[in-house]
């Protein structure tokens, strides 16, 4: 192989233009593809910028072309020669179009077997095959600009939060179990026998710290761990772009990320998006659209019917209703021809994976209704139900009952995702940025048969339900806030609770005795006791705010070597089996057998 010694790049393949032309261009790369016309050949040669086209003429060097001749795809290049017109033949699809390198030095860097899938952007090759050659992957022009896109948006917040007075700071990654929800990634301990270290999964109480410390703002881009199910917006480990502030209450955090949020809209995409941005409560998230992370790009909204059929003749109404729940519907405007029989009961076998027992549907078209439920009812009931549905001629409504509110809510917000998806009413170009507040502070876990926080035991109670506390733990709303993108919830955060005596009842309201939350709280409840400021915080989900942005629909895409769905990464084949002997260090015997 050839060296490049002596070879300094004088400019990336995708710059040249036609202002270079006459000029001495240097270019390192790979060949993307090499084309022989007879006495020419053309190589396009590209870096992470894109592609200039490399010219070897035979009539004016025999040798460089033959040693031309010898290239194939993804050979590693460098070419000197001079920047001339393509005159006649200009590619106005390429930005380096009009012009060529017309080559005068040729060296093979490096050769290249036969990749197993073209690099090209868009190509249409499995998932699996992508991953375990992920290197290859990432060299196409898409992949590239996610990566790229990514550190931008890491490069304006770190710039953007140094500017409003922010330190980076780092924390651990070696730390304790803290009590995020997911399941902890663990390692073991080789000079504490049968100890192990919990990987963060997010710096919450470090953080806090910090700001205990006196830090007053701080701000980290960091990785964090959770054993949880992967999903298309979920890896195993993601990174957060993390803040906290002192002496805060939740104005102040939104004002200061609605800066942020704006400012890479403008510098990343050129979308103007004016702050203040929208604030929705929780209840009415719920209420309206069935999900606390509504997209709002379409309607299609919740509308509550319950009292309407709460005597119907149709068990399945009525019956619910006495239980305790309620019965909802949505409207999907417009739709009644385009939703087939066959795809009713698609919508009703997906809204079963939401846990609910059927799906009801009334269709109004062309003057006719149809309907899986009208038989049961009054004419007056499926009056009501039409006038407080706004229906019309051409909508269909899907209608779900069941004794948990809980159920309702999360199969009729799917499903009204789902309808939209599928009948293809969303804007994509469009951005919807919201902030959903006034959270519950706790809700009750079922299987465990105790209240759990909704965020997390650091959230503080709004002041004015701080009393409720003790007496009906449900009604305490939370100083917390979620910011939404398109559906998708993109960061979360909250002011915390800064005293010794709140922590602690949170504490004992989320079921913990008093020995069980020092022994596991105790650093950050003694903390409280030495001067702790109001203080307050969000953290982003980085993964996801530049999916968005890219405008893919996996958070794989624009993470360099992410997991697959079962947790494992293809191409280092981790996690793998270890040795005896590092298992004996740490003092680790296994129940299954290698
Ligand atoms: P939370 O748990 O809401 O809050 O996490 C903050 C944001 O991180 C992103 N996120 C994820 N992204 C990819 N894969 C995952 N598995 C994953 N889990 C979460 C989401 C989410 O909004 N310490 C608090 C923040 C605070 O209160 O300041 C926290 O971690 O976009
Ligand atoms: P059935 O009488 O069980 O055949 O149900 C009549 C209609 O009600 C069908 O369209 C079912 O899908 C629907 N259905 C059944 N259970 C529910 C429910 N919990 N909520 C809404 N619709 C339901």
């Amino acid at each position: 192989m050839e060296s490049m010694s002596g070879l300094k790049r004088t400019k990336y393949c995708g710059m040249f233009r036609a202002s270079d032309i006459g000029e001495k261009a240097v270019v390192f790369g790979w060949v993307q593809r090499m084309r022989n016309l007879g006495g020419l050949i053309f190589i396009d040669l590209r870096d992470r910028t894109g592609v200039v086209q490399c010219t070897f003429d035979e009539a004016i060097n025999k040798e460089l072309f033959d040693k031309a001749f010898t290239v194939r795809s993804e050979y590693v290049l460098a070419v000197a020669g001079v920047v001339r017109s393509r005159g006649s033949d200009i590619n106005r699809d390429k930005p380096t179009g009009e012009v060529e390198i017309l080559a005068s030095e040729l060296r093979i860097l490096s050769k290249a077997e036969t990749p197993p899938f073209e690099i090209v952007e868009d190509s249409d090759v499995n998932d699996m095959l992508r991953l375990k050659y992920r290197y290859l992957d990432l060299r196409r022009p898409d992949m590239q600009q996610k990566i790229a896109l990514r550190h931008r948006i890491t490069k304006l917040a770190r710039d953007y939060f140094d500017g409003c007075g922010f330190y980076e700071i780092e924390t651990p990654m070696l730390t304790k179990s803290t009590p995020e929800g997911a399941r902890d990634y663990l390692v073991p301990s080789r000079v504490h026998p049968g100890k192990f270290y919990a990987l963060p999964q997010s710096p919450q109480q470090y953080k806090q710290l910090l700001m205990l410390a006196g830090f007053d703002r701080y701000m980290q881009v960091t990785r964090c761990f959770r054993d949880e199910d992967l999903r298309a917006d979920r890896q195993p480990e993601f990174t957060q772009l993390d803040l906290e502030m002192s002496f805060v209450d939740i104005d102040d955090v939104i004002e200061v990320n609605e800066g942020f949020i704006s400012l890479i809209f403008r510098e990343i995409l050129n979308l103007d998006m004016p702050s203040p941005f929208p604030r929705m409560k929780y209840r009415e998230a719920m209420e309206r659209f069935g999900t606390d992370k509504p997209d709002l790009r379409f309607g299609y909204e919740l509308c509550d019917i319950t009292d309407i059929v709460k005597n119907s003749g149709f068990k399945v109404f009525s019956g619910a209703v006495e239980s305790g729940g309620s019965v909802r519907l949505i409207n999907v405007n417009g739709a009644a021809e385009k939703i087939s029989r066959r795809d009713i009961d698609a919508l009703g076998e997906f809204v079963k994976t939401y846990r609910a027992k059927g799906l009801a549907w009334i269709k109004y078209s062309n003057g006719e209704v149809s309907s899986s439920f009208a038989k049961f009812m009054t004419e007056e009931e499926l009056s009501e139900i039409k006038k407080r549905a706004n229906a019309k001629d051409g909508d269909i409504l899907f209608v779900v009952a069941d004794a948990s509110d809980d159920i309702v809510f999360a199969s009729l917000g799917a499903l009204r995702l789902e309808c939209a998806r599928r009948l293809n009413v969303i804007d994509e170009s469009r951005f919807n940025v919201l902030w959903i507040t006034d959270f519950p502070l706790l809700e009750y876990d079922e299987e465990e048969k105790r209240f759990v926080a909704k965020h997390h035991p650091f959230t503080s109670p709004m002041d004015e339900d701080i009393d409720l506390i003790r007496e009906n733990p449900a009604a305490v709303r939370a100083k917390a806030y979620d910011i939404i993108i398109n559906g998708t919830e993109v960061g979360g955060g909250s002011i915390r609770i800064h005293s010794t005596e709140l922590q602690e009842l949170m504490f004992e309201t989320l079921g913990f005795s008093k020995d069980e939350a020092h022994a596991r709280f105790g650093h950050l409840i003694e903390a409280f006791s030495y001067g702790a400021p109001p203080h307050g915080g969000i953290a982003y989900g980085l993964d996801r705010l530049t999916m968005l942005m890219a405008g893919c629909d996996s958070i794989r895409d624009v993470i360099a070597f992410p997991k697959v769905q079962n947790a494992s990464e293809p191409m280092m084949a981790s996690p793998d089996y270890v040795d005896k002997v590092q298992l004996d260090e740490l003092h680790i015997k296994l129940l299954t057998e290698n």
